[in-house]
């Protein structure tokens, strides 16, 4: 037996909190009658339904959030055989696989998830997920080039959306900026740096959605806290649940 919230949140509804709010708006039925205590047991055989739809129960889903190295790729298989950011994760028995990508040449986070749903929330265009990325590019940029960047610039096909740039070192012959940008295209900060004459040295991603992790070092990775999946749902999420 086990708790409706948490036969809710297994099912993938939404996170147990919200479940037990689910339950306690009266929103919940087992086998026909509105459940309207958190705590209540279930087999998990019961027809259960939220909003009159019935609910399945599931399998375990699985957030992780990897610090990837350079020198992977972010997919679950390749065709060349090069190493995945799956790879990096071991121990896992469900079939995971990456939220979005970062090229083989960039690092830092990525969330891997077998949780279809919560994927293409993080992806989809709509929700505007910020992601933060530390770059070292070639040169020193102007006040122009920092304006072009913020502002959206061409990058050969597509124009860019605003995006927010901060120098975080400058020397003679490189800088280290911090840019955060909500879309997703090909290789995008590498051509927006391009675009304005500074070519990337190297790329970091630092930041998704707000969850970050400065102690998690290149190569490791953490499942999601509880609160981190909580607070992407509840800024990213369209659905009331
Ligand atoms: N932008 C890039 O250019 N590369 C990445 O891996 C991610 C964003």
């Amino acid at each position: 037996m086990i708790r409706l919230q948490k036969f809710l949140a297994d099912a993938g509804v939404s996170s147990r909190r919200k479940c037990e709010e689910l339950i306690l708006q009266g929103r919940v039925q087992v086998n026909g009658k509105i459940v309207t205590e958190p705590g209540t047991k279930v087999e998990g055989s019961e027809e259960i339904k939220v909003d009159g739809e019935v609910i399945r129960p599931g399998r375990k889903r699985v957030y992780i959030l990897l610090n990837k190295p350079t020198g992977y790729i972010s997919s679950v298989k390749d065709q060349f055989s090069r190493k995945t950011v799956v790879d990096l994760v071991s121990g896992i028995k469900e079939r995971i696989y990456p939220v979005g990508r970062l090229d083989y040449d960039t690092s830092g986070l990525i969330i891997l998830t077998n949780d279809g749903e919560f994927a293409n929330m993080l992806m989809h265009p709509r929700n505007e997920v910020e992601k933060v990325y530390v770059a070292e590019v070639e040169g020193r940029l102007d006040a122009e080039d920092i304006r072009r960047l913020e502002k959206g610039l061409d990058i050969g096909g597509h124009t860019t959306a605003p995006a927010r740039v901060m120098i975080i070192e400058e020397s003679a012959g490189r800088s280290v900026v911090e840019i955060a940008i909500h879309e997703g295209k090909n290789r995008q900060v590498r051509r927006m740096f391009e675009a304005v004459g500074h070519p990337v040295l190297r790329l970091k991603r630092t930041a998704i959605g707000g969850i970050t992790d400065s102690s998690l070092t290149e190569g490791k990775w953490r499942h999601l806290r509880r609160e981190e999946i909580d607070m992407l749902r509840s800024k990213y999420g369209s659905l009331e649940r």
